[in-house]
C-alpha cells in the first residue's frame, strides 16, 4: 500500500481530509493494475492428432472440445506396452495437439502493451495470433512471452489464438513429461513504458541484525514512438507496512527503447527469511509519469544470508542447517502434469510432515507456482536447469535443439527465478554424458558465465556422476581409494559447489578429493518400494538384502518391492545407509534423496507392466511408505513411534516387524498382551527389529524413556474386509474452478481396521458443483486410468481427488464397492 504525499500542513483536520483522499487513491491504484496479469486459462478448444498438418487446415476439423487450462492430454490416453515414449515415458503417448481460443480485447486497451505468457508448453510450440506467427519455443519446461499488440482487433471484433503443440517425435524424455499447454497462461496489460517480464532483480548485499541493503535492478522497456520522461519509484513493503524506500530516479528513455536502472534500498531490522519462518517483503516498482503512476510491478523477496562452508556445510542466518532435501519430478500423479497449485502444495505439505526442508527440482525449471510455495513454506530449493546438454540421453530430446536454445533458455530461468528466496544452488545439469570429456568443461564454464552474468549470489554445482571414479568392491560395497581419475568439471574449479549423485561411501573423503570445495550430495538414494507390501518374510529372510535386478526376475509378485527399507539400486543405497554417513559429518552440506514421491514413468526395473517409478517415499497417490517415518523420527520434532508391515499373516509364518522412533531410549514389543522383548538402537541405528512367529491378534509397541511411556502405537490383524471410508484433506474448499479435495479410500473390516491386502475395485459418483479428476492407488502396476472414475486400491488404500467448479455450494461423493459398505462424503465449496 502505497502513499504518496506532496504537501502537509499541520492543520489536524486537513490532515485527515487528507488521509482519507490518500487512503481512497491508494486502493483505486491497486484496482487499476489489478488487470496488469490475468489469467487466461478458460475455454480453449483443443484437439488432438489427426489431419491438420498446418494452422490454415484448422478450420476444416470439426472435432474440438472446450476445456480450461492447465492441460495435459497425455494422462488422459491409455497405458501402452508398445508406446513409442517407451516405460521411461510412462507408456503414454505424445502426439499432436492444436489449442486455440476466441476473445475480445477492450477498445481502451490499443494504445497498451498487450502480452501473452506462456509458463510452459510441453514441447515443441508455435503461437499465431489472428494469422500471424509470433514464434516457437521448443523447450516444454520454460516460460515465455509474445507482444501480441500490434496483431489485435480492439473492441467488439474477435481475436483467435492458435498454438500448435509438437510432441510427436518419441522418446524425448527420460520419464513422464506429459504433453500440452501444461502450465498457466496469463494475459498482460501493461502501458507503452512499462517493466519487463521478469524485469526486476532484487539482491541484498549485506545483511545484518540491525539492517539489510537491498539492490534492485530494474529493466524498463518504452515501446512509444516518442521519448518518456519519467520517474522510477521502488518502495519495500513488509505485508501492508511501509519498510523502506529506494531512491528516486529521473530519466527520458528515447522511442522504442530499454534500459536498465540500479537504485539502493535500506531495510532496519530486518526480519530474515528462514526455513522455520518464511519471511517475505514485497518490492513495489512504480513508473511515474506527470505525476500518475502508469506501470506498477511487485516483486516478492526475501533477505537472508547464507553460504557453503568447506568444513560446517550449509550455514543459514548464522546457522547450520543440514539440507534434508528430495528430488521431485514434476507430474502430480493422477493429475499428470498439468499443474494445480493445490495439488503442489500439498505434496509440499506431506514432504515438509515428514521434515523435508529442501527440494531439488530435476531436471528442468519447475512450475512458477512450485518456487512461489517454496518461498512462503520454507525450503533450500536447488533450481536444475538441464538433464542433457549437447549429446542425447533419448533420440528426440532437447540435445536435438541445444545449440540454438540454451542460452536463451537457461537466461531465462535465471531472470525468472532469480528473486525467490528458496533458491540457493544453480544446478547446471544432471548427470551430464560429457562430464568425462574436455567438451563438456568447455560446456559447463560457457553455462557457469551465463549463470555468474545473471545472478551471482548463488553457488554453481552440477549433479555429476561420482567425480572420483570410485572403485567400490561389488561384494562389501566399500569405497576403495585407487586410481583415482577426477571428472574434469569437477577438476576443472568451474564449479562452486561440487555436487554428485550417489556414491555415499566417498562422501567421507570429499576433502581429500577437493580440499577447496564444499559438497552438496545432489542425488542419493534410489531405494525401492511398493507401498504396503512386503515379501513373504521366510523368503525374505534368505534373500536379504535384496537387489533391485533380483527381485522381478524370480517371479516375484506382480512386479512389487518390499517395502521394507532393503531394496535399492546398485548405483544407491538404502535410505538408512546414506542417511547416516550425511547425518555423521559437519562438513556435508546435506542431500537431495531420489526421490520424495513416486512419479510416473522410470519404473527400475525398466520392465512392463510398470508404469511408474518405486523411488518415492510417498506413492503416486500421496500416501507415505514406512520409511516415511524413519525420515520423521530423524528429521522433525515430532514424537514419532511407528512399527510395520501390518499384521495379517499365516499362522506361524515368521514375521520381521520393525520400529522407526524417537525421543525414547527403548521399545517394547507385545504380541496379544505378552512381551516379546525390548530393543534399543545402537550406534548409528536408525531402527530395531524384532523376528517373531505370526499369531493373530494385537501387535503393540510401547516407547519409553527412563522407565517412562513416551508412546503407544498397536496393529491389529483384520478381518474380511467390509466398508468403505472417505476421508477429505480439506472439507470446504474454494468455490474457483481450479481448489481440490484429496479424499483418501480406507477399506476396512468390520471393527474399523484397516485391511492391509484388500484390493478391491472402488467406484465413485459425485454430485453438485465439481467433477472428479484423478483416481489413484499409488500401484506402479496399474493400467487403470487416472481420469475414470473407478479404481481398483491397493494394499487397502485409494485416492480420490475432487475439483471445485465456480459455483459454491456442496459436493457429495460416494465410494461402493463390491460386497462391501458403500460411504458418502460431503465437501463444501464456497
Ligand atoms: C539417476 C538420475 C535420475 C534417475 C535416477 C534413478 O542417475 O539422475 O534422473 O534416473 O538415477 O535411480
Amino acid at each position: 500500500m502505497k502513499y504518496r504525499r506532496k504537501s502537509l500542513n499541520n492543520i489536524l483536520v486537513l490532515l485527515m481530509l487528507i488521509a482519507v483522499i490518500l487512503l481512497d487513491s491508494c486502493n483505486k491504484k491497486e484496482d487499476a493494475f489489478a488487470n496488469r496479469k490475468v489469467s487466461f486459462n478458460s475455454d480453449w478448444s483443443f484437439h488432438l492428432n489427426d489431419s491438420i498438418k498446418d494452422k490454415d487446415t484448422i478450420g476444416a476439423s470439426t472435432k474440438w472440445r472446450t476445456l480450461n487450462l492447465p492441460h495435459d492430454w497425455s494422462i488422459e490416453g491409455k497405458f501402452d506396452e508398445k508406446s513409442p515414449a517407451g516405460y521411461g515415458g510412462g507408456a503414454l503417448n505424445g502426439g499432436l495437439g492444436w489449442y486455440k481460443k476466441t476473445f475480445k480485447v477492450a477498445a481502451a486497451d490499443s494504445t497498451k502493451i498487450t502480452s501473452i505468457t506462456f509458463d510452459g508448453v510441453y514441447k515443441n510450440s508455435e503461437v499465431w495470433i489472428n494469422g500471424h506467427y509470433l514464434g516457437k519455443r521448443p523447450n516444454g519446461y520454460i516460460g515465455f512471452q509474445y507482444d501480441m499488440s500490434s496483431y489485435l482487433n480492439y473492441g467488439d471484433q474477435n481475436n483467435e489464438i492458435i498454438v500448435k503443440v509438437d510432441n510427436s517425435k518419441q522418446p524425448n524424455s527420460r520419464w513422464y513429461s506429459g504433453s500440452g499447454i501444461f502450465r498457466n497462461v496469463w494475459i498482460e496489460t501493461t502501458d507503452k513504458l512499462h517493466v519487463e517480464q521478469w524485469g526486476t532483480y532484487l539482491t541484498t548485499p549485506k545483511v545484518t541484525a540491525e539492517k539489510a541493503s537491498v539492490n534492485i535492478e530494474t529493466r524498463i522497456q518504452n515501446d512509444y514512438s516518442k521519448s518518456k520522461k519519467f520517474t522510477l519509484e521502488t518502495t519495500i513493503y513488509k505485508e501492508d507496512k511501509k519498510v523502506g524506500s529506494a531512491d528516486i530516479i529521473n530519466i527520458t528513455l528515447t522511442p522504442k527503447s530499454g534500459t536498465i536502472l540500479n537504485v539502493h534500498a535500506q531495510v532496519d531490522s530486518p526480519i530474515l527469511w528462514s526455513i522455520e519462518k518464511p519471511e517475505l517483503y514485497t518490492a513495489v516498482t512504480e513508473i511515474i509519469v506527470d505525476d500518475k503512476v502508469v506501470d506498477q510491478y511487485k516483486t516478492n523477496f526475501g533477505i537472508r544470508d547464507f553460504k557453503f562452508d568447506l568444513n560446517k556445510g550449509f550455514i543459514l542466518n548464522g546457522k547450520q542447517v543440514k539440507i534434508k532435501g528430495v528430488c521431485m519430478h514434476h507430474d502430480l500423479g493422477p493429475l499428470g502434469s498439468a499443474i494445480n497449485t493445490r495439488a503442489i502444495e500439498r505434496q509440499l505439505e506431506i514432504l515438509k510432515e515428514m521434515g523435508v526442508n529442501g527440494i531439488r527440482t530435476s531436471h528442468n525449471p519447475p512450475a512458477p507456482e512450485l518456487l512461489d510455495l517454496c518461498d512462503k513454506m520454507g525450503f533450500i530449493v536447488m533450481d536444475e536447469a538441464f538433464d542433457m546438454w549437447k549429446q542425447n540421453k533419448t533420440k528426440y530430446d532437447y540435445a536435438n535443439d541445444w545449440d540454438k536454445w540454451h542460452d536463451r533458455d537457461l537466461v531465462d530461468q535465471l531472470r525468472r527465478d532469480r528473486n525467490h528466496p528458496s533458491i540457493f544452488i544453480w544446478s547446471i545439469g544432471n548427470e551430464i554424458p560429457e562430464q568425462w570429456n574436455g567438451n563438456g568443461v568447455e560446456i559447463a564454464k560457457e553455462l557457469a558465465s551465463i549463470v555468474r552474468l545473471n545472478d551471482k549470489t548463488r553457488p554453481i554445482t552440477a549433479a555429476m556422476n561420482p567425480p572420483v571414479n570410485m572403485n567400490i568392491d561389488e561384494v562389501t560395497l566399500q569405497f576403495e581409494k585407487k586410481n583415482v581419475q577426477v571428472n574434469p568439471i569437477a577438476a576443472s574449479g568451474v564449479l562452486d559447489l561440487i555436487g554428485y549423485n550417489y556414491a555415499h561411501q566417498t562422501y567421507a573423503h570429499h576433502k581429500e578429493n577437493f580440499p577447496n570445495t564444499p559438497f552438496i550430495a545432489t542425488e542419493t538414494t534410489s531405494g525401492l518400494e511398493t507401498r504396503g507390501y512386503y515379501d513373504n518374510v521366510s523368503d525374505v529372510v534368505k534373500k536379504w538384502p535384496v537387489r533391485w535386478d533380483l527381485k522381478f526376475t524370480d517371479g516375484n509378485q506382480g512386479n512389487t518391492v518390499s517395502a521394507y527399507d532393503q531394496v535399492q539400486t546398485p548405483w544407491g543405497s538404502t535410505h538408512e545407509a546414506t542417511w547416516k554417513v550425511i547425518k555423521k559429518y559437519d562438513f556435508l552440506s546435506g542431500m537431495y534423496i531420489w526421490t520424495g514421491f513416486d512419479y510416473i514413468g522410470e519404473p527400475t526395473p525398466y520392465e512392463w507392466p510398470s508404469i511408474s517409478s518405486y523411488f518415492g517415499i510417498v506413492d503416486l497417490a500421496g500416501f507415505p511408505k514406512d520409511v516415511y517415518y524413519m525420515y520423521q523420527s530423524e528429521w522433525t520434532d515430532k514424537t514419532v513411534l511407528h512399527i510395520f508391515p501390518h499384521w495379517n499373516w499365516k499362522a506361524g509364518q515368521t514375521v520381521d516387524v520393525w520400529a522407526y522412533y524417537n525421543k525414547a531410549d527403548e521399545v517394547e514389543l507385545f504380541l496379544n498382551g505378552k512381551s516379546v522383548g525390548k530393543r534399543s538402537k545402537k550406534g548409528d541405528d536408525l531402527h530395531v527389529m524384532w523376528r517373531i512367529p505370526f499369531q493373530p491378534g494385537i501387535l503393540k509397541a510401547v516407547s519409553r524413556k527412563n522407565g517412562k511411556t513416551v508412546l503407544e502405537t498397536e496393529i491389529k490383524t483384520a478381518g474380511n474386509p467390509d466398508n468403505l471410508k472417505l476421508t477429505a484433506d480439506r472439507s470446504t474448499i474454494k468455490a474457483d474452478g481450479n481448489d481440490l479435495s484429496f479424499v483418501t479410500v480406507d477399506i476396512l473390516d468390520a471393527n474399523g481396521t484397516l485391511a492391509p491386502n484388500a484390493n478391491n475395485e472402488i467406484n465413485f459418483s459425485l454430485k453438485g458443483n465439481g467433477k472428479i479428476v484423478g483416481v489413484c492407488s499409488g500401484d506402479p502396476v496399474s493400467h487403470e486410468s487416472y481420469k475414470g472414475s473407478k479404481h481398483t486400491a491397493l494394499n487397502g488404500k485409494c485416492l480420490v481427488i475432487v475439483q471445485s467448479d465456480t459455483k459454491s455450494g456442496r459436493l457429495e461423493l460416494t465410494a461402493k464397492a463390491n460386497g462391501l459398505k458403500s460411504a458418502t462424503i460431503v465437501i463444501t465449496t464456497e
